[in-house]
């Protein structure tokens, strides 16, 4: 599909629409080896080779956003009545064809990944490439002396997971599958059901710099980092 030139490089993060066009103008863009100076120029993002200053812009083909989900947000693309996480994001970072990876719950905030390349959201999300996700979850009553063996054993049927107790009522827990309200589906097997959660980590990357509802696009060595936790390419 072909898009503007300055929307494009806005998604890939270089700036405002306001402030590429001001490189456009300036020379500093070339597209498949020539300069382009036309802001409304028309390329196909998937194909075209662009250069800035010289420098051949790396991930064109994809484009990835991290945003900090807050709570009362629906992990969807669409949703008739309720405010999903592609609604979150402002029309800089915003593309149609970004998808999230994975689910967070309407209650649960955290990090979230969306991305445009289908292989990478198989790979992140299937339990082969066991990506590793950190929550933090507050409880509504406090953990059992053994929540850290019943977690390491397997509990209620889900995967060995990791349990870190920080607080009677408070603990860190790392899942390296992802299934479908696991988190507060474990802790209320306990009996002690979760009252707040939160995704702090996902693989190689964190919140850190995020507040909820901020959103922004990888940084090179997150994307770096991430596709070779699922041994792609980037
Ligand atoms: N586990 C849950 O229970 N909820 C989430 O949103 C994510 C993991």
């Amino acid at each position: 599909m072909e898009e503007r030139l300055d929307r494009v490089l806005a998604h890939l993060g270089l700036g405002t629409r306001k402030e590429v066009g001001k490189l456009i103008r300036a020379g500093a863009v070339r597209v498949d080896g020539a300069v382009v100076r036309d802001r409304g120029f028309k390329l196909d993002p998937q194909r075209a080779r662009i250069e800035l200053h010289g420098e051949p812009l790396a991930f064109a083909r994809h484009y990835h956003v991290l945003l900090h989900k807050p709570a009362g947000v629906v992990t969807a693309t669409r949703s008739e009545h309720e405010p999903t996480v592609l609604d979150l994001l402002p029309n800089a970072l915003w593309r149609d064809d970004l998808r999230p990876v994975g689910r967070l719950d309407k209650p649960t905030e955290g990090l979230l990944l969306l991305t445009t390349d289908g292989e990478l959201l198989h790979r992140l999300t299937h339990p082969r490439w066991k990506v590793a996700k950190v929550y933090l979850a507050e409880l509504e009553a406090p953990l059992p002396p053994d929540a850290r063996e019943r977690f390491a054993a397997g509990i209620a049927g889900f995967a060995p997971a990791e349990l870190e107790v920080l607080a009677p009522q408070r603990a860190r827990v790392t899942l390296r599958e992802g299934k479908h309200r696991q988190v507060r589906r474990m802790f209320a097997t306990l009996g002690t059901p979760v009252v707040y959660l939160r995704r702090e980590r996902f693989g190689p990357l964190t919140l850190e710099g995020l507040a909820p509802g901020e959103a922004r696009p990888l940084f090179e060595g997150e994307l770096t980092a991430l596709y070779e936790a699922v041994e792609l390419e980037p």
